[in-house]
C-alpha cells in the first residue's frame, strides 16, 4: 500500500450516521451507504488520499422511542443496534476507514466545544416557550409525547405532532384534553428556555456559497433555494430531553444539544478518533481545516437541510472549517412499489439478505437502479433477473469461458498475441475508452451511469468472443486464438480495476483469478490500466462468479412481503375502523332528540344520470314525497326497494349531490364493504318517530 504514488488529492467522504435506533435495510444502503462506498473505493484506486467517515448517531427522540417500544434504557438500545450495523456495513462490503459512535467521550468534547465557542461568540440567543411539562414523568414532552384530541377532526390519540386521523400539523397546545404518552397523566404547561442559532443572519453567506456552484444536484440546490426564499429562521439548538449531550453551560441541567446539532458534528469526532487510531491525533485537521481537501457528504433527500444550511452554519459560525464540495443526495427508493416502512416491518433488512444472497449482487442491483434524480423501486423479480441475466449470463460468464479456456488449452498462461486484427486493436481501443467513461461517471456521481458503461464492455467482449469463435480456431489456427485470448484476458483486467468500486467481493476472485494482487496494491488506476497482462503469465485456476438465483427462492422473498401488507392492510382497517368508532364524542339526550329521525316508505327509484352508484329515491315522509340522493345502486336493485320501509333523518340539511338536491338521508348499517338498510321489526306507518 504505502509505495502508491499519491495524486496528493485530499478527500474527505462522510454517510450520514444512521440512527442506532434500528437494522440497516435497503432504502438507507441505495441512499447514503452504496454511492459513498464505490465514489470512495474509486478514490483509493486512483491512489487519492481518501478518508471515509461514519457512525452512529446515538441521540434524539428516535433512540428513547424505541427504547420505550423494546422496553430496554437508550444505551441497551444504542449498544445493540450499534455493533449490529457496523456488522452489516463490513459484511456488504462498505469500506468506512472509521466507524464510530457519539456516545463517545471524545463527541461529546468536541461537540460541547462547538456549543461552547458559539454561545462565546454571542451568536446564540435564548427565547423562552411554554412546553408541557409531566410531573409524574418529571420531564418535558416532546411533541409527540403529548397525546389528546385533535381539534380538527375530534379523533382520539393525535400526537402532539400531527393527527394520523386526519394528517393536520399539529401544536401539542392546541390539543384537547392533552395527556402524556408515556404515563397518561395530565401534563402542566410550563416556560422553558433555549439557545436558538439565528439561521437568517448567515442567509447572504450561505447563498453567496451554494448559489454559484456547480455540478450540484437539482434535488439539493432547489431545496435550498426554496428555503432561501422563505427566509432562513432561528433553530433551536437545545433540547428538554433526558439522553443527550447535556448543554455545557451553568443552570441548564436536564437540558441537552439537539441531535441534529450533535450529529453532523460526529462526523468530526469520527474523524478525530481515526487519527488517534493512526497513532497521529493532530491528523484529522488535514481532512476539515485544510483547504486543499475536498469534503462530499452524501445523504437521503430528508436530510438536505441539515447539511447544505444547518451544518454548514455551525461550521461558518465556529470558523477555520472546510465547508462541503458537495452534498449528494439520493431520493427514495421504494419496495416492490410500496413504501419501505420500518415500523410495520415493511422493509428488506440488510443481514437478512446477507444471510441468503452475495453482497455484490445487491451492490449491482441497487447501483443499477440508484435513485439520484428521482426515487427508484426494488423489486425481487428485478434483483433475480439482473443477478441472472447480466452478472451471471454476461459479465460471469465472459470471465469464466475466458479462463476457463486459457486453463484447458493454454497451460493456464496468458497466450502470445500475434498480428493483431483490425477488430482486436478496435475492441482494445473501445473497452478503454469506456473505462474513461465509466471514471466520469463516478466522479460525477452518477453511480447508475457507471454500471450501464461497465455491462457495455461486458456485452461487447462477450460478442467479441462468440464472434472470433476460439474453440473453432484452437483447430485450425492456434495463432489467431492465441490473440483472441490474449485480448480476451486484458478486457477481463479492465474490468477487474472498473469494477473493483461496485463489486468488490467478486473483483477481488477476479484478480487472484489472475494473480495481479500485488500490483492492485502497490499501483494506482492509470498505473494498472496501462499494465498488460504478460504473455506467459501464469494464472490460477479460475471458479464460477456468479450463480443463478432459483425462482422458488424469490418466490419466497415476495411472498414474505406481501404477507407483511396483508398483516398491516388487516390491522389498518381495525384500527381506522377503531378510531371511528372512538372519535364520537359523548353527546347527551338532548342532542339526539336533535334528529328528526322517521320512519319513511320508498314509492319511486330512478337512476342520477351519468352516475353508476347513485339513485334518486322519492320517499313518503308522512307529511310529503321528498326526494334524497343515495348511493345504493352497488347494493340494491330498484325492485328491492320499491315499497319498503327505511329510517329517514329528515332534518339534514339538503345538499346538492351531483347536480341534484338531495332532502335527508336514509340509514344504513356498513361494514367491510356490505351494507344494509335500516328498517323497523313491523310494519310502521311513514311519519313514525324514532325515539
Ligand atoms: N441519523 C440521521 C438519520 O438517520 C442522520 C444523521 S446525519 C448527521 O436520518 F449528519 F447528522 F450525522
Ligand atoms: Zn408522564
Amino acid at each position: 500500500m504505502s509505495d502508491k504514488i499519491r495524486k496528493h488529492k485530499k478527500i474527505i467522504v462522510t454517510s450520514a450516521l444512521p440512527y442506532a435506533n434500528g437494522p440497516i435495510h435497503l432504502g438507507h444502503i441505495a441512499g447514503a451507504y452504496l454511492p459513498a462506498d464505490i465514489f470512495v473505493r474509486y478514490h483509493r484506486l486512483m491512489g487519492n488520499d481518501i478518508v471515509y467517515i461514519c457512525g452512529s448517531d446515538e441521540h434524539g427522540v428516535p433512540i428513547t422511542l424505541r427504547a420505550e417500544v423494546e422496553g430496554i434504557t437508550p444505551q441497551e438500545v444504542v449498544d445493540k443496534y450499534h455493533e449490529m450495523n457496523k456488522k452489516s456495513f463490513y459484511r456488504f462490503g462498505i469500506s468506512f476507514d472509521n466507524f464510530s459512535r457519539t456516545s463517545l467521550p471524545i463527541h461529546y468534547e468536541t461537540s460541547q466545544d462547538f456549543f461552547l465557542d458559539i454561545y462565546k461568540k454571542g451568536i446564540l440567543k435564548t427565547k423562552t416557550e411554554t412546553h408541557f411539562f409531566c410531573s409524574n414523568c418529571n420531564r418535558f414532552l416532546a411533541d409527540r409525547f403529548v397525546e389528546g384530541k385533535c381539534p380538527n377532526c375530534g379523533s382520539v390519540g393525535a400526537r402532539g405532532d400531527q393527527c394520523e386521523n386526519c394528517g393536520t400539523w399539529l401544536d401539542p397546545a392546541k390539543l384537547i384534553e392533552p395527556h402524556c404518552k408515556i404515563c397518561g397523566s395530565v401534563p402542566v404547561a410550563k416556560e422553558t428556555m433555549h439557545w436558538y442559532i439565528p439561521l437568517s443572519n448567515f442567509q447572504k453567506q450561505l447563498e453567496d456559497w451554494i448559489l454559484p456552484k456547480k455540478g450540484w444536484k437539482d434535488n439539493v440546490v432547489n431545496f435550498c433555494k426554496g428555503w432561501f426564499e422563505q427566509g432562513l429562521e432561528d433553530r433551536a439548538v437545545t433540547r428538554d430531553l433526558y439522553w443527550g449531550i447535556p448543554v455545557p453551560l451553568e443552570g441548564s441541567e436536564g437540558k441537552v444539544l439537539y441531535v441534529w446539532f450533535d450529529a453532523p458534528i460526529g462526523y468530526i469526532s469520527s474523524t478525530k478518533e481515526w487519527a488517534q487510531n493512526q497513532g497521529n491525533p493532530e491528523l484529522w485537521k488535514e481532512y476539515w481545516c485544510n483547504p486543499e481537501t475536498k469534503l462530499y457528504h452524501f445523504i437521503g433527500k430528508d436530510n438536505i437541510v441539515f447539511h447544505a444550511i444547518f451544518f454548514p452554519v455551525i461550521l461558518m459560525a465556529y470558523g477555520g472549517y472546510n465547508l462541503p464540495e458537495n452534498v449528494i443526495a439520493n431520493e427514495f427508493l421504494t419496495l416492490e412499489s410500496r413504501k419501505i416502512s420500518t415500523s410495520q416491518d415493511y422493509a428488506v433488512w440488510l443481514n437478512d439478505y446477507l444471510n441468503m444472497f452475495p453482497p455484490d449482487s445487491l451492490r449491482y442491483c441497487l447501483a443499477s437502479i440508484s435513485p439520484e434524480t428521482k426515487d427508484a423501486d426494488f423489486s425481487w423479480h428485478d434483483f433475480q433477473s439482473r443477478n441472472n441475466n447480466e452478472l451471471a449470463d454476461i459479465l460471469g460468464n465472459f470471465i469464466n469461458r475466458t479462463l476457463v479456456f486459457i486453463d484447458k488449452y493454454f497451460e493456464a498462461k496468458i497466450p502470445e498475441p500475434h498480428n493483431l486484427s483490425q477488430q482486436d486493436i478496435e475492441i482494445i481501443r473501445e473497452v478503454e475508452n469506456q473505462l474513461d467513461v465509466l471514471a466520469n461517471n463516478i466522479e460525477t456521481f452518477q453511480i447508475k451511469a457507471g454500471v450501464n458503461t461497465l455491462m457495455d464492455i461486458a456485452r461487447k467482449a462477450n460478442k467479441y468472443f462468440n464472434d472470433s469463435e476460439p474453440w473453432v480456431t484452437l483447430k485450425h489456427d492456434r495463432v489467431k486464438c492465441a490473440s483472441t485470448l490474449y485480448i480476451c484476458s486484458q478486457i477481463i483486467k479492465t474490468l477487474a480495476l472498473g469494477m473493483s468500486p461496485y463489486l468488490p467481493f467478486t473483483m477481488e476472485k477476479v484478480i487472484h483469478f489472475l494473480d495481479i494482487k500485488e500490483e492492485f496494491e502497490t499501483k494506482n488506476w492509470e498505473e494498472i490500466k496501462n499494465t498488460p497482462l504478460l504473455p506467459g503469465k501464469t494464472i490460477n485456476k479460475p471458479d464460477i462468479l456468479f450463480y443463478k438465483i432459483e425462482d422458488e427462492v424469490i418466490q419466497n422473498e415476495v411472498d414474505k412481503l406481501e404477507s407483511i401488507v396483508n398483516k398491516t392492510d388487516d390491522s389498518d382497517k381495525r384500527a381506522q375502523s377503531l378510531k371511528e368508532v372512538n372519535k364520537l364524542e359523548e353527546i347527551t339526550i338532548e342532542d339526539f332528540r336533535k334528529l328528526d329521525l322517521r320512519i319513511a316508505e320508498v314509492k319511486s327509484i330512478s337512476r342520477v344520470p351519468k352516475t353508476d352508484k347513485l339513485y334518486r329515491l322519492e320517499v313518503d315522509d308522512g307529511d310529503d314525497i321528498r326526494s334524497i340522493i343515495t348511493g345504493l345502486a352497488d347494493y340494491y336493485e330498484p325492485e328491492e326497494l320499491n315499497g319498503k320501509s327505511i329510517v329517514l333523518l329528515a332534518n339534514l340539511k339538503p345538499a346538492k349531490i351531483r347536480g341534484e338536491f338531495s332532502n335527508g338521508m336514509l340509514l344504513a348499517a356498513e361494514k367491510d364493504g356490505k351494507l344494509a338498510l335500516l328498517t323497523t321489526d313491523n310494519f310502521m306507518e311513514p311519519g313514525s318517530k324514532i325515539t
